[in-house]
């Protein structure tokens, strides 16, 4: 349709200001020295939503931050897409990494965006890919071609465990009782290998404290008569990996869906190059699990990571020093079938279970989420896949994420809806990193995109009743 085609070409420029004065605000949800910046930012969404078309605007409060939702109906016998995304960022640290302040957005060419990409937190994960929502939104009202009823559900506690968007849902069935969900918030393989993720793992994420004495000591009187705590801890972590690189927790894989060889093959399929991956991230070669590519260990199969570990002194200089306390914060990505509140039992009574004598451990849970997979038998997956045909000119690849989204697994238990995760980033867009960027190319065909998939998903619920 040319149409749509032509309203991007001569919004585009006021597409991208838009998102550029969305990205400027830094609404980190996890510092609360941000918290009035992350209001700042439900409030710029809210204006947003009304400025596209939405008939209502709401602005929830909850115990956190709050929930923008936005509806606009047309009529009860057409179908009901509720888009979800999310407004908070990660933090920008390290900071002196960065080539360009986080909340300064500018744009800038790459070997993978000839044609520019954003950089900036918060452009790729999620403010660009859930304002190319609102955009398509606003494209589809202004050229009366919006097809079916719309709700925006978009929150800004995603990066901090969406707790109290999860008692939002449970509170509010009704109301976001919804045909399919729609959620740009992961990525794809490559602007020429248009694909739709169809699963994301489940997360559980874990503190650990090892103390051993009740003062730290000098190194030199004490050292070899005491457990040093971090010692210990590194110890400890080591164990939870035999020499396959095979989690020694037992009971972690007992529900791990194993898939078969056909859907293994199947997988193998997606074009990966080996190489570029490992010239992307200068290292000399992957590592992980015995028995799995690459892309398996990334998606399909369970993981154990320590994502930070600190303890003793680790200022300038040396200081000779045994402390009393070491620390770690783990996570753990779970396949489908694994249950995450038993996966962090599993691992505290194991980790408490291997403390040697002279420490006490403790283990603190933090967060986690379900994984998610979904078919694509289904009429919401069909209607992606065409959507794309149409503006990519091919067939996108189904493909599994290693990334969490938990709330979307509970959007199926609690609204019983399926969600269609189109996501137009790259992995290599730094999400979470410094320099993180969204390519203007990827905004745009996110915008071009969208509207399809409402049309397509339309037609195809006619047809089926
Ligand atoms: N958008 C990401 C998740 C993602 C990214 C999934 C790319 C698939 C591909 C999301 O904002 C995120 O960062 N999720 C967290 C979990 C959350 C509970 C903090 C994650 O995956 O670490
Ligand atoms: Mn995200
Ligand atoms: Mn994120």
């Amino acid at each position: 349709m040319k149409q749509i085609t032509d309203y991007i070409t001569n919004h585009k420029q006021r597409f991208l200001n838009e998102l550029i004065s969305l990205l400027k605000i830094p609404s980190i949800s996890a510092d609360p020295a941000y918290s009035k910046n992350v209001l700042d930012a439900a409030n710029f969404v809210k204006l947003s939503l009304e400025k596209a078309g939405c008939d209502t605007v709401e602005v929830h409060e909850t115990k956190g931050y709050p929930i923008v939702y936005g509806e606009k109906f047309i009529d009860k016998d057409l179908p009901t897409i509720l888009v979800y995304g999310h407004y908070d960022v990660q933090p920008p640290d390290p900071i002196d990494l960065w080539n360009s302040p986080p909340f300064e957005p500018v744009i800038q060419k790459t070997e993978l965006h000839p044609e520019g990409a954003i950089f900036a937190r918060g452009a790729c994960d999620d403010k660009g890919q859930m304002y190319m929502h609102v955009k398509a939104m606003e494209l589809m009202v202004n050229t009366n071609q919006l097809p079916c009823n719309v709700k925006f559900m978009i929150e800004g506690e995603e990066e901090v465990g969406s707790n109290n968007l999860a008692v939002y849902v449970a509170e509010n069935k009704e109301k976001l009782a919804n045909d399919i969900i729609l959620i740009s918030d992961t990525g794809m393989i490559a602007n020429e290998v248009p694909s739709i993720t169809t699963g994301l793992r489940g997360l559980s994420y874990v503190e650990v404290e090892v103390t051993g004495p009740n003062r730290d000591l000098h190194s030199g009187l004490y050292g070899g008569a005491v457990a040093n705590p971090i010692n210990i801890l590194t110890k400890m972590i080591t164990s939870l990996q035999d020499e396959d690189n095979h989690i020694t927790i037992p009971g972690f894989y007992d529900k791990v869906e194993e898939l078969s060889k056909e859907e293994r093959a199947e997988m193998a399929k997606a074009p990966f190059s080996l190489g570029a991956y490992q010239k992307a991230l200068d290292i000399e070669s992957v590592y992980g699990e015995k028995g799995y590519t690459t892309n398996e260990r990334n998606s399909i199969r369970p993981t154990l990571d320590v994502n930070g570990i600190w303890g003793g002194y680790t200022g300038e200089g040396a200081k000779t020093v045994i402390a009393s306390k070491a620390y770690a914060k783990i996570s753990m990505r779970l396949v489908p079938h694994q249950d995450w509140r038993e996966i962090t039992e599993l691992f505290k009574t194991h980790f408490e279970s291997i403390a040697p004598v002279g420490v006490t451990v403790k283990v603190t849970p933090h967060h986690g989420g379900q994984g998610y997979v979904t078919p694509i038998d289904t009429i919401g997956y069909k209607a992606a896949s065409k959507a794309y045909q149409t503006t990519f000119g091919k067939k996108p690849i189904p493909q599994r994420s290693g990334g969490s989204i938990p709330i979307v697994a509970l959007f199926e238990q609690e609204l019983g809806s399926k969600t269609i995760l189109m996501g137009f980033g790259l992995d290599s867009d730094a999400i979470h990193s410094p320099n993180e960027h969204f390519g203007v190319w990827n905004y745009l065909k996110g915008i071009e995109t969208i509207p399809y998939f409402y049309t397509y998903f339309t037609e195809l619920m006619k047809d089926e009743n």
